[in-house]
């Protein structure tokens, strides 16, 4: 049921990443970076934005092709306004099969202290936090809003004790910016929460236009697992799930596991059924997509639900992206078809 749907090269449609606002607190230089992003940026207008009713319409016809996993990402997606109140909405959402969906979020953590509870008490399953780094100098540089690091450490810990673990925290890693931080990182959450944090290194890529990517900042994740492996014996772990990210690999003194995400040394594409919605309802079949497609204008020009089936189903089953992959066999078009999305409007 739900796994008949494949796109060209034979993958599911499972995951369901929707980007609830394009706005951020925070100008990581990789992301959102503060010469592009300032205050003459034009973000998204409030009618162009897609409404709790129409997400939650649209996640529902998703769900009826076989998507199980619901990530709310941005921007930042706890500056959307009330957005308890659309994960309650998607909370009652059912599988084929009765299942609830698996919901979940990330975020940068800065407003996690405060909402961590009403996340969880709106049906909110697990979290994932940004945080690149322990040192406050370091994060500060890389939030480049100047943001405490103790915020957001203070939020994981709300996190936490509210039950909304185990908990994932995201570390992008740049050479020379803050790959030092890996073994305090990992010395940190191992210490403090040992099974009740999964923390994740992830490889610099060169998703959108304006993050300045160059391959010499990209420290491969077989370089993170060996510094991190000196310190604190680790042993891999079998994958849970088909399509995941991340690597998994757990301490040998059983203080919980890390898990590396190496898109740019070791492409994950093969088994990818990630689907990605925009703030104003563009669906895009990959994080390097250069194009969307319009479903606001569909759920807006009166679309029944078997409408919208029918179009998602079509555009999945002619998809062929694998971008990672392509990169890596350095076998990308010499012209690809026009500037790729941005990280913040499409979020991670
Ligand atoms: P879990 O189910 O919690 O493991 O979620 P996940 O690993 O699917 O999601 P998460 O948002 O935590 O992904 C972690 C990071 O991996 C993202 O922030 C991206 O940087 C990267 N990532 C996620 N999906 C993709 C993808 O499809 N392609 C590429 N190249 N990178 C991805
Ligand atoms: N490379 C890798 N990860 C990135 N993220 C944002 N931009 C990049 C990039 N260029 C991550 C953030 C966060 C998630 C939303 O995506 O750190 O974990
Ligand atoms: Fe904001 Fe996350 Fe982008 Fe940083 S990576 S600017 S926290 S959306
Ligand atoms: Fe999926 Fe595109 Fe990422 Fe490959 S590069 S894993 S196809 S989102």
């Amino acid at each position: 049921v739900g796994g008949l749907l494949a796109d060209a090269l034979g993958r599911p449609l499972r995951d369901l990443r929707i980007s609830v606002t394009d706005r951020c607190n925070f100008r990581c230089s990789y992301c959102m970076p503060k010469e592009v992003f300032d205050k003459h940026y034009t973000f998204l207008p409030h009618a162009s934005l897609l409404s709790f009713e129409e997400i939650t319409r649209m996640a529902a016809q998703f769900v009826r092709l076989g998507v199980t996993k619901l990530r709310l990402t941005g921007g930042e997606p706890l500056l959307r306004k009330n957005l308890e109140v659309l994960i309650a909405m998607l909370a009652e959402l059912r599988t084929p099969d009765g299942e609830p969906l698996d919901i979940t979020l990330t975020t940068n953590g800065s407003l996690l202290k405060r909402k961590a509870q009403m996340l969880k008490d709106a049906g909110l399953r697990r979290l994932t936090v940004s945080l690149d780094a322990l040192d406050d100098a370091i994060f500060q540089r890389m939030n480049d809003v100047g943001f405490p690091v103790a915020d957001v450490l203070a939020g994981i810990d709300e996190a936490v004790a509210v039950g909304l673990g185990p908990i994932k925290v995201n570390m992008v890693v740049k050479r020379g910016t803050n790959d030092h931080e890996i073994v305090p990182m990992a010395g940190y959450f191992r210490q403090r929460y040992g099974a009740s944090v999964v923390l994740r290194f992830i490889e610099f890529m060169d998703v959108g236009e304006t993050n300045g990517w160059r391959m010499d900042d990209v420290l491969p994740s077989a370089q993170v697992m060996q510094r991190i492996h000196a310190h604190w014996p680790l042993a891999p772990v079998q994958a849970t799930a088909t399509g995941e990210t991340a690597e998994r690999w757990r301490y040998l003194d059983g203080q919980g596991e890390i898990g590396l995400i190496s898109s740019v040394t070791q492409a994950f594409c093969r088994d990818c059924n990630r689907a990605r919605l925009s703030t104003e309802g563009q669906l895009y079949l990959c994080l390097f997509a250069s194009q969307g497609y319009d479903l606001r204008g569909l759920l807006r020009g009166g679309a029944s639900d078997e409408d919208l089936q029918r179009a998602l189903a079509g555009i999945w089953a002619q998809r062929q992206d694998r971008y990672s992959e392509l990169r890596g066999a350095g076998a990308l078009p010499a012209s690809p078809g026009g500037r790729r999305v941005e990280m913040h409007y499409i979020g991670g």
